[in-house]
């Protein structure tokens, strides 16, 4: 039996933060960890997919996290998530990470990935999500592109399950 499923668009989820970069947060070249990166930009995305889902989610996957350029101790760093795509109990998110020149007024792409989250009640059970409705020629192609991902992705989970179920515990060198 098919299950009826609300819609929201991508504009009732969309998420921004923004940090000024401190030296407690960079290595020894003044550069921004990528470490603190990653959170900064599971944190928004985690945003993005708790707005469309209206629910607490978890991180399943961050995925195609390109570090494109250092981010600087004093830097305005800016991060913008949106969902590309909403499944049954998963969303995969799109988060874009950019450096605002506050004079000059120019932004610098630093940083981009994909995430996956699923949503859950308060005792971990899977929910399923709303619909996801793209609206514009980018967010249709964001939405084209999220399916095309988790068509490539399910094979490669499969048989990382497989790994894990047919190997006892441990590390193997
Ligand atoms: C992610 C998690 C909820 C998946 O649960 P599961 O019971 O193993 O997975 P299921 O097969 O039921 O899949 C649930 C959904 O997650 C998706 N999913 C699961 N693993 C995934 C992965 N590695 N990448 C992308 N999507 C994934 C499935 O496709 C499915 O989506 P759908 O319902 O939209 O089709 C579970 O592994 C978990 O709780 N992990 C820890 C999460 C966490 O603590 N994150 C913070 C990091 S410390």
């Amino acid at each position: 039996m098919s299950e009826e499923r609300i819609q929201r668009t991508v504009a009732e989820s969309q998420s921004e933060r923004s940090e000024i970069i401190f030296p407690a947060d960079a290595n020894s070249l003044g550069n921004l960890f990528g470490g603190r990166l990653m959170q900064y930009i599971d944190l928004v995305g985690a945003m993005a997919a708790s707005r469309h889902a209206r629910a607490i989610t978890v991180t399943a996957a961050m995925e195609h996290l390109d570090f494109v350029a250092p981010v600087r101790v004093g830097d305005l760093l800016i991060l913008k998530a949106s969902v590309n795509r909403a499944f049954r109990t998963s969303m995969e998110v799109g988060v874009k990470a950019m450096v605002e020149d506050v004079q000059a007024q120019e932004l610098r792409h630093v940083s981009s990935a994909y995430l996956t989250y699923v949503a859950v009640d308060s005792e971990g059970n899977h929910l399923v999500v709303p619909e996801l409705v793209p609206e514009t020629e980018h967010q249709k192609r964001r939405y084209e592109d999220a399916g095309r991902r988790r068509e490539l992705r399910k094979a490669e989970t499969l048989r990382k399950r497989e790994l894990r179920s047919a190997l006892p515990q441990g590390w193997y060198i």
